[in-house]
């Protein structure tokens, strides 16, 4: 089914009934575990190659799309290509002073305000695109010295993800263009620029068009960096180690492009150098030497053996990393390090999936990229708190839906143990399709994580009226992919039967929703491995328990949308089949745009198991119950709706448990409403009239009540609470000018309690050194800014992303009632200490 028949049928169809929010500590072992990963993994500089972070100090103004007059006079005659270097907004000389300044990663769409338009709906309702010419133009300048000592040297501008259409000059010369927004791109500066001097460079992002039928956001939303190397380096993606485990040795095969980008022809020998995780090196290789040609290049290969090879795993995420180094004319002349795993990913038609020969399901779930306050634009740390919020419920593998990923995405999955399908923007044999493709795979197929290349998603046209050329643009897209890497299969996530078309080509079969077809099509292709490549569509509101399209709420009992499964029946059916791999749900968290399943004033998805801000909804806990994590899984038991119902006692209250446990008995007011048994991969519900007091769910496992979950009436707000978030717990962050720390805000009642229906609106006064960078609350109907230092309160939570400066110090943080209700709330105070740290290397 095409999205814009889904669109339309948005208003009609939601299943099942009611309510609650649930807002029990998430426990923190999948962070601490990364945490202690990520301090082994941090690397020095390996010189003579510099890899500079170039996010610090830009200046930003918006341009405009029709209007030349307004967008820096850029196209007002025909000349302004005749001649190079004479692009006079380009030179360093240009007076930007007026411009905004601003650090990157920038996205500028998530600062505009909602307008009210429905062709808006993709984009989240923001004012991006060919009618919004005032606001989908931005131009970037930032000036920067080039010292002596660089003279030589090659240097190069590399960009991770820009959104969307990229002009790029330096020094008044045009230098190149890039369409398309989520594939990495670069430029080589290295003629243009000013030696011992100061140099300028200017960017203009042109966001009109788009990628996708999701937000977006708009500019520089990923890391920036300048790259510095001799002539003869080493090529960019192409150094790679491919593992095979034969009688407890491992054979590392390493190969690499070295580069010869001088005058004249040059000798290159290369070596490699494994380490373990703890930095030891364990293995070493080294290649035959080669003459390369001036402005040519040659290949590289190695091999080495790691005897008894500590496997990467979920469990286990052991990285080794490789030190690749060049040398000419007897001097180092290049380095690089990058981090891999030894492990086999296996898809079996009959057994399903296997990691290192043990049989595990894929408990996935899809993802776009944006977050609550910041939206494409994420500090690294994010990437991390998202993965483990979703790693809380035992979610093990993601899905890069619909688009190329984020560096941080992808390494937060191989250092803290979480599968990956990587899929690609654009399915397409065309030079744009094949070319995003390849950078994909060259990118990442270092990435233990990653067990599976995505060609693209629900093709309609190359599955059905043009299932010919599909047939052929599929096989095209997977032999580059077999060429690049030959270790992983590939596939795409398609809506339908997967008879023809696209689907030929692939290695293994992944069905979006649709579950009357995997029988059948594991009956007849009997040679495929199958998953659930998007499945589920299921939607609620955190913390509310009624339907109400007045209000554009959707209630917390497992609801879905027509064309969807909730989440009972689609693990019931791809957990419980043994030739199923698993699958990935649609989606782990909220998400701007395609308002689902209401249009305006909604602004963001409702396909979350978590909301935008990461908070879960009850269905999380469904999830958590079972798939749990680790070999013996945690018991859970989690009783929702909340109890504040005043106003409707004695009214039936609908109240589900979800639990991994044999049996659960409710008390109402202490008085038992009867025991039930759990049903495997379901829940238990009752209806109860409601009293104020206390409902408790008592679990018991072989007949002894081993866990409790209680909901009570709470008072209204009295004072407000301000934490550091518990997935991320950290009261002392780095001084660097990147990290965040991630703050929970809530109203508690007289006696302490959070009050789960709290909304009132709270104010946030930092000072010191850091700064507010983003506030949300997970609401998919509020159209507060994310920017300004005030939020309300959904469901009685908030949260407020704060980042630091680069000096160390203390950050203040004051939360006060701002709201024009006559209660008072008593304010409260965080303080978070940054520490000083080694800055990373970055463009002063
Ligand atoms: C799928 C599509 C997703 C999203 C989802 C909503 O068909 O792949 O991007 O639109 O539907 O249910």
């Amino acid at each position: 089914m095409s999205n814009f028949t889904r669109r339309d049928l948005l208003r009609s169809g939601i299943s099942s009934g009611l309510a609650l929010s649930a807002s029990s500590l998430l426990a923190r072992s999948a962070w601490a575990r990364a945490e202690a990963v990520l301090a082994d993994t941090a690397l020095p500089a390996i010189l003579p190659r510099e890899k500079l972070l170039f996010d610090f100090d830009w200046k930003f103004q918006f341009g405009n799309s029709v209007d030349p007059a307004k967008d820096l006079g850029f196209g007002v005659d025909q000349g302004d290509f005749a001649k190079t270097g004479e692009f006079a907004f380009a030179k360093v000389k240009f007076d930007d002073s007026k411009w905004r300044d601003l650090n990157l990663p920038h996205d500028w769409a998530v600062e505009l305000p909602f307008v009210h338009d429905h062709v808006q709906m993709s984009h989240g309702y923001k004012p991006v695109g060919r009618r919004y010419p005032e606001s989908s133009i931005g131009w970037y300048r930032r000036t920067f010295d080039i010292p002596a000592r660089d003279a030589g040297r090659r240097i190069s501008i590399d960009f991770d993800g820009v959104f969307r259409d990229v002009l790029l000059w330096v020094n008044g010369c045009f230098m190149g263009r890039n369409d398309n927004g989520y594939a990495p791109f670069h430029f080589d500066l290295t003629d243009f620029l000013a030696i011992g001097a100061r140099n300028c460079i200017t960017i203009r992002v042109d966001a009109s068009f788009g990628d996708g039928w999701f937000y977006e956001g708009a500019g520089i939303y990923r890391h920036v960096w300048l790259t510095k190397t001799d002539p003869v380096h080493l090529d960019r993606f192409e150094s790679y180690a491919r593992t095979a485990v034969s009688g407890g040795t491992c054979t590392v095969s390493a190969a690499t492009v070295v580069r010869n980008a001088g005058a004249k022809p040059t000798d290159a020998g290369v070596t490699w150098k494994i380490l373990d995780t703890a930095g030891k090196t364990v293995a070493t290789a080294e290649a035959v030497q080669q003459s390369i040609a001036p402005d040519g290049s040659a290949t590289f290969t190695g091999t080495a053996k790691i005897a008894n090879p500590s496997l990467w795993s979920v469990d286990s995420p052991n990285l080794y990393s490789a030190i690749v180094t060049v040398e000419s004319a007897g001097k180092v002349v290049d380095a690089e390090q990058f981090s891999f795993g030894v492990r086999t990913a296996v898809f079996d038609p009959e057994k399903g999936f296997s990691l290192n020969d043990k049989s595990m399901k894929i408990q996935g779930t899809c993802n776009h990229q944006d977050h609550a306050g910041v939206g494409a634009s994420l500090p690294d740390r994010l990437q991390h708190f998202r993965l483990a919020v979703l790693k809380e419920m035992g979610c093990n593998a993601v899905r890069t839906s619909h688009n190329m990923p984020t560096p941080e995405w992808v390494e937060a999955c191989d250092r803290m143990g979480v599968l990956m399908m990587c899929e690609t923007r654009q399915m397409s044999s065309n030079p744009e399709g094949l070319a995003q493709l390849a950078s994909m795979v060259k990118r990442y197929r270092n990435s233990p994580s990653i067990i599976l290349w995505s060609v693209g998603n629900e093709e309609g046209q190359m599955q059905t009226e043009m299932a010919e050329q599909g047939a052929k643009v599929g096989a095209q897209m997977v032999r580059l992919c077999h060429e690049l890497d030959p270790t992983r299969p590939v596939s795409a996530a398609v809506n339908g039967d997967n008879a023809k078309g696209v689907s030929e080509a692939f290695d293994i079969t992944g069905f979006n929703y649709n579950l009357a077809f995997p029988d059948e099509y594991h009956k007849k292709n009997p040679r495929r491995a199958i998953y659930g490549s998007e499945t589920s569509s299921a939607i609620a509101t955190r913390g509310v328990y009624s339907t109400d399209p007045l209000r554009n709420t959707v209630n917390a009992y497992d609801g879905v949308v027509p064309w969807g499964e909730t989440a009972e029946e689609w693990w019931k059916f791809y957990g419980t089949r043994e030739w199923a791999a698993g699958g990935f749900a649609w989606t782990g968290f909220d998400y701007r745009g395609e308002p689902t399943p209401y249009g305006w004033p909604s602004i963001n998805s409702q396909f979350g198991i978590v909301d935008m801000c990461g908070f879960p909804k009850d269905t999380f806990y469904y999830y958590k119950a079972w798939w749990g994590q680790g070999p013996e899984k945690e018991p859970v038991l989690h009783l929702f709706p909340h109890w504040n119902w005043e106003g409707r006692e004695g009214e039936p209250i609908k109240i589900w448990a979800y639990s991994n446990l044999d049996e659960i008995e409710l008390f109402v007011n202490g008085a038992s409403a009867g025991s039930q048994k759990v049903p495997h991969l379901g829940h238990v519900e009752w209806n109860v009239k409601y009293a104020a007091g206390l409902i408790e769910a008592r679990g018991s496992k072989d007949g002894k009540v081993v866990l409790s979950d209680k909901r009570e009436t709470t008072g209204s707000p009295a004072s407000i609470r301000l934490t550091v978030d518990p997935v991320d717990a950290r009261n002392e962050i780095n001084a660097d000018g990147e990290d965040i720390a991630i703050l929970r805000v809530e109203a508690l009642d007289k006696e302490g309690r959070p009050v789960p229906t709290a909304g009132n609106v709270i104010g946030f006064k930092v000072s010191g050194e850091g700064k507010l960078i983003g506030v949300g609350n997970g609401d998919p109907n509020c159209q507060e800014s994310d920017k300004d230092p005030k939020r309300s309160l959904f469901n009685g939570l908030a949260q407020v992303i704060i980042q630091s400066t680069k000096e160390p110090g203390e950050i203040h943080i004051e939360a006060v009632k701002e709201g024009w209700e006559g209660v008072e709330l008593t304010p409260a105070k965080l303080i978070i200490k940054t520490r000083r740290v080694e800055l990373r290397p970055q463009v002063l």
